[in-house]
């Protein structure tokens, strides 16, 4: 990072004239929760960033207090969780990823940011980039899915969006990459849980999207809540000083996640709060968030030699710095008055739909049923999401206004071709025990279509909301059965905020389409796909599981000693191999599937050379011809497999990906070129080494098909 001098003397002048119980205040982060008195912590200096502030009014007014009433004037930081959106709510971050598409993305970190900095935000804490293989874990709705590769793009993006946004007063925000680390990978998929992985599986896999996130120029990174190898995340010095600033060079603050200090004294590793605060700050975190581990011990700590004021200090340097990259000395205030002109502008409501439409999935398309006909329509809306609001934004819908969402049932109306009639029944709640089959047949039996509206309650992912059933909820798969028993052509719907285990509902439909939680135009959206104004193109981030008990499945996985597809061994006369007597090895839908009305064929897959050496590059191309009837756009996936290396490899990984559209008939050449950093792995010391050796490469739709090549790497 480069050094600013006039920044540093400014921090450093300020640093000098600071209590060591000022200097604290600064390392606490907190909000109206608090249960100490809260305007007058503020005016002491006894609290450095707040959380979770909407109104932009009280912000200011809290500003004030610190900025015009404490003793040194320092203002606030304001911590929001503005995860997809702030009042313009995008789909789910899952969702978003299905796109593979950086560049939205980050338009839409940045437009998420114009809004939140108008409303007196400075810091967000996004983007969550915890690599998520188990769809019982609802966190899985904020995640970019179970793919290091891809989840490192995505990481990039938001960093880069988020922090690129400034107003016309130079305000704007800082990143926040979380939650450090490996929070996913959760055992059982139970939020919170503890985490044991080995170095090598947490190095290779789980910490290059937080790398990627520092890459990109990250300025704060927030601690896991999950134990890593019996020692939470919050207290890792492996975590937090080998890699992170050892390694990765990281210069920015770094937070606890809400009161993970705390909670030090659950996991059993500290005795007290106080032991809680001294093995934090030893280990090298900044901010107590919601805690009262450091305000209420750090000082005892310093005074008592156990923590060096040098350490403080360090912290403090950071925090202040990082108000002073914000420009939060000079433009503390929001403007009140162009709050409002801010928010839900058409703008921004054009690009939360075409988020929306973007990263819809296509999962099935018998005889193309879609896009539906621009003739009139009789169709049956059957389904609790069909008049459901809430449920469309999402579980991050953070300052989201539920009334500000169309239903389906609503953007149907003005959709359907002239002359259609629309029967609307929802014939069940999402989550209850409620059934009205009489009313679903009847609706089913008058229409000549039915769009079958179904999936998951908002509530039922993110934070602390884990399932152990991954099944549609509720009654609804007796309603999938009513429904599929009409004969009519069905159309699925499934609004979630994970993958579900689905094979039933999957044999019911026709054609199912994939629209998660994708927030306030998600109607619209759905409807642009219906009727082809939008084609498909988005594909899966996360493999879909047959059965719970598969869980986790995911592409990248290791070859075994007896994989499904080998001779096996013979024993008590039965092959013995890496399979499961009652269930197929492979998910219901696999990483990176996602169909289109358009039709894709890869041919004449080539690569540049049979060999390359250990600093070469090798460039591998397929033809892609849309043999379809309407233009689309294809995600090409490049993939490859390390035969036989110093330790086993994945079956597959993901090295690139590109987007083409493609006119009817039209072809065109996609090429990707392998680098010597896409070939190589980490040996046992954890150093990148590229080995000689045979590989095998493909290009394909997704990651179980494509054209397969293959190439040798030689001395
Ligand atoms: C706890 C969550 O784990 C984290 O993602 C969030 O940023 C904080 N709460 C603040 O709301």
């Amino acid at each position: 990072m480069k050094s600013n001098p006039e920044k540093n003397n400014y921090c450093q002048s300020l640093l000098d004239r600071m209590t060591l119980e000022e200097k604290i205040g600064q390392m606490v982060q907190f909000n109206e929760n608090w249960k100490l008195d809260f305007e007058k912590t503020i005016r002491a200096g006894g609290v450095g960033s707040l959380l979770t502030m909407r109104d932009p009014h009280n912000i200011n007014k809290f500003q004030r207090i610190a900025v015009e009433e404490s003793r040194l004037g320092i203002p606030l930081l304001i911590g929001n969780d503005v995860i997809h959106g702030y009042r313009t709510t995008f789909p789910i971050p899952l969702a978003l990823a299905g796109t593979w598409d950086t560049q939205l993305v980050e338009e839409i970190a940045r437009e998420s940011m114009r809004e939140a900095v108008a409303c007196g935000t400075t810091w967000t804490f996004t983007p969550m980039v915890d690599i998520s293989r188990d769809p019982r874990w609802g966190r899985i709705a904020e995640s970019g899915g179970e793919d290091p590769y891809l989840n490192s793009q995505m990481a990039r993006a938001w960093t880069r969006g988020i922090q690129s946004y400034h107003d016309a007063n130079g305000r704007c925000a800082a990143a926040c990459v979380k939650h450090y680390a490996a929070y996913g990978a959760a055992e059982s998929g139970k939020d919170y849980n503890s985490v044991d992985m080995s170095e090598r599986r947490l190095r290779e896999e789980y910490l290059p999207p937080y790398r990627a996130a520092v890459e990109a120029g990250v300025k704060t990174v927030m601690t896991s809540f999950n134990d890593l190898n019996g020692t939470p995340a919050t207290a890792n010095k492996f975590l937090l000083q080998q890699v992170l600033r050892r390694e990765w060079g990281f210069e920015g603050l770094v937070i606890s996640d809400f009161d993970a200090i705390g909670e030090l004294v659950h996991h059993g590793f500290a005795r007290d709060l106080k032991e809680a605060a001294l093995r934090s700050i030893l280990a090298g975190v900044d901010i107590d968030m919601m805690g009262y581990a450091y305000p209420l011990h750090l000082a005892d700590l310093v005074h008592e030699g156990k923590v060096p004021e040098a350490l403080i200090d360090a912290s403090v340097l950071r925090i202040l710095g990082l108000k002073y990259d914000l420009g939060l000395f000079d433009h503390p205030y929001i403007d009140e008055s162009a709050v409002h002109d801010t928010l839900l502008t058409p703008a921004a409501l054009d690009l939360a739909e075409k988020a929306a439409a973007e990263s819809i999935v296509l999962l099935k398309n018998e005889g193309d049923l879609l896009p539906l006909p621009h003739t009139p329509l009789k169709v049956a809306l059957i389904g609790p999401m069909a008049e459901e609001r809430a449920s469309l934004l999402g579980c991050w819908y953070f300052n989201g206004h539920t009334d500000e969402v169309e239903t389906l049932a609503e953007a149907l109306e003005h959709n359907l071709p002239a002359g259609s009639t629309l029967i609307v029944e929802p014939g069940c709640s999402l989550g209850g025990n409620d059934l009205d089959l009489a009313a679903i047949t009847a609706a089913a039996s008058q229409a000549d279509l039915v769009l079958l509206a179904i999936g998951e309650h908002f509530s039922l992912s993110g934070e602390a909301h884990s399932r152990a059933h991954l099944d549609l909820p509720g009654r609804q798969p007796e309603l999938v059965r009513a429904v599929a028993a009409s004969g009519k052509p069905v159309v699925g719907l499934l609004f979630t905020g994970r993958p579900l285990t689905i094979p039933e509902l999957v044999d019911s439909v026709s054609a199912l389409l994939l629209p998660y939680h994708g927030g306030n135009r998600a109607a619209q959206a759905v409807c642009d796909v219906l009727f082809g104004v939008v084609n498909p193109a988005a594909k899966l981030t996360t493999s879909f599981p047959r059965c719970e008990g598969q869980v986790p499945v995911y592409y990248a996985h290791k070859s075994t000693g007896r994989p499904i597809d080998s001779e096996g061994i013979i024993q008590f006369d039965e092959v013995n191999r890496s399979n499961y007597l009652d269930e197929t090895n492979d998910p219901l839908f696999p990483f990176g599937f996602g169909l289109s009305y358009a039709k894709f064929e890869y041919s004449d897959l080539n690569l540049s050379s049979a060999a390359v050496k250990p600093d070469g590059t090798l460039t591998v191309s397929t033809q892609i011809t849309n043999t379809g009837k309407v233009a689309g756009s294809e995600i090409a996936q490049l993939y490859i497999r390390d035969l036989a290396a110093l330790v086993t490899r994945p079956v597959k990984q993901l090295k690139g990906y590109r987007k083409v559209t493609l006119q009817p008939g039209e072809s065109c050449r996609v090429e990707f070129t392998l680098s010597p950093a896409d070939l190589s792995f980490l040996d046992e010391e954890f150093q990148p080494i590229i080995e000689p050796g045979s590989m095998r490469v493909w290009i394909g739709p997704n990651s179980q098909e494509g054209l397969m090549g293959s190439f040798e790497i030689v001395a």
